[in-house]
């Protein structure tokens, strides 16, 4: 099995096996160096120093339309691809810069740190629910009760989106992420087309709204900023980017809850301590991104001619498959790389990608999951999983669909 090429590794990773637990092909995906050949003119990368370089390399640029248009011929019949394309995560220089610094200007570290005491509230008002739910000792789904409602509610707060419509995200989030799988099926698309409009009509009203009357949220915010003097985001951009806001905003931070609780249940000693405080609920979270990350992998698209990833060269048509998922295992960077050590110091995972388009939410994330885990494991001291979990089908955006557990002994 260890005879493995780049080719045979990717193939595996993208088998319903493969997805379910992909560290063991990672683990020979390392032993086959730092970088592989893949499909045609693909390059796959696994060691953390060239994922982290490439990231940063200017050199190097995410998939954006035009890219997009000429290995798609299809690309321009689907709006969900579309709109997709016309925000900061699929644009590069210098388009990337000032829809990002645009964003950033409002979505900023003040506005998410003044969100601690609603993240807390909304904490409890779930924990509570989750109680009431499971009092007789009935198995809860951790995920569609816990886990997907608090991003969910948290980035609506934060965007302005009225509680009332919240409801319908979840299915829609899930047909939109699927565009980040490398490989997707025809039906998948038309779901994410349909998504996509849905949320744009949706989103379209709501920036209408607060244009006519703003508010101190999020949207209202973005829309002046968007109108500014300069016209700096186009229409199309503002609703691109508040989409993106929104479904990044719940669809990964749900599987770090998820994620975190499932890798509690596996080590007690682990769940017991952030219980007492003796594990800190930051040192928690960090090492649950880094052990099992809600993002697996991105990629990258080389930007000029004559490039080449850790001495292999690169086809100017050619792309690169950034595995984060492996990177945050590689032996070389991590001492027992397989060992979930939440006492871990300045592990410096590669979760959140790195360069220009670093995730704007980390921060976000972070605050959602610290307050939430600790929370939960204390208020129930004999949580438990009721069934085995089930994980999602998917090999990007790594998390469950249901995690049932009973809150009572
Ligand atoms: C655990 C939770 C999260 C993880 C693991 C995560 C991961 C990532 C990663 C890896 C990227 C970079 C992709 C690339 O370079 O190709 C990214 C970008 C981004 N994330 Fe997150 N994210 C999380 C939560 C959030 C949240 C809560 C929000 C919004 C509130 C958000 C908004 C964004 C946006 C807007 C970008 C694009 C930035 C750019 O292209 O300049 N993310 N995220």
């Amino acid at each position: 099995m260890d005879a493995l090429d780049g080719t045979e590794i990717i193939d595996a990773l993208l088998t319903p096996a493969g997805s379910a637990n992909p560290y063991p092909i990672y683990a020979r995906a390392h032993r086959l160096g730092p970088v592989s050949r893949i499909w045609d003119e693909m390059l796959l990368v696994p060691e953390y120093r060239t994922v982290h370089q490439l990231l940063r390399d200017s050199a190097f640029g995410v998939a954006d339309a035009q890219a997009r248009g000429g290995f798609d011929p299809t690309f321009h019949e689907h709006s969900a691809r579309l709109l997709l394309s016309r925000s900061v995560l699929e644009n590069n220089a210098p388009d990337h810069a000032r829809m990002r610094s645009l964003i950033a200007s409002v979505f900023t570290a003040r506005r998410v740190a003044a969100l601690a005491p609603a993240v807390r509230a909304a904490v409890d008002r779930l924990l509570t629910e989750l109680a009431d739910l499971g009092a007789d000792g009935t198995a809860v789904d951790f995920m569609e009760t816990f886990a997907f409602r608090l991003p969910v509610g948290v980035i609506c707060e934060l965007l302005g989106v009225p509680e009332s419509d919240r409801f319908r995200f979840r299915d829609l989030g899930s047909a939109l992420s699927v565009l980040l799988e490398p490989v997707i099926s025809p039906q998948e698309l038309a779901t994410a087309d349909a998504a996509s409009d849905e949320l744009v009509d949706y989103l379209g009203e709501l920036a209408d709204q607060r244009r006519a009357e703003p508010r101190g949220d999020l949207v209202s915010a973005l829309v002046q900023v968007a109108d500014g003097a300069d016209g700096r985001l186009s229409d199309q951009e503002l609703l691109a980017n508040l989409l993106l806001l929104l479904v990044a905003g719940f669809e990964t931070t749900t599987n770090l809850l998820g994620n975190g609780l499932a890798l509690a249940f596996e080590h007690p000693w682990a769940a017991d301590g952030l219980r007492s405080g003796r594990i800190s609920s930051a040192g928690f979270v960090e090492e649950v991104l880094r052990y099992d990350s809600p993002v697996q992998l991105t990629n990258r698209l080389p930007l000029v001619e004559g490039l080449s990833v850790a001495g292999v060269p690169l086809s100017p048509t050619g792309g690169v498959l950034l595995l984060i998922g492996a990177a945050n295992r590689d032996p070389a960077r991590y001492d027992r790389p397989d060992l979930f050590d939440p006492t871990r110091q300045d592990s410096q995972a590669l979760s959140f990608g790195g360069g220009p388009h670093y995730c704007l939410g980390a921060q976000l994330a972070r605050l959602e999951a610290t307050c939430a885990l600790p929370a939960l494991l204390s208020r129930f001291p004999r949580l438990a999983p009721a069934r085995e979990p089930v994980r999602r089908s998917r090999l990007v955006l790594r998390g469950y669909q249901s995690l049932p557990v009973t809150v009572r002994g």
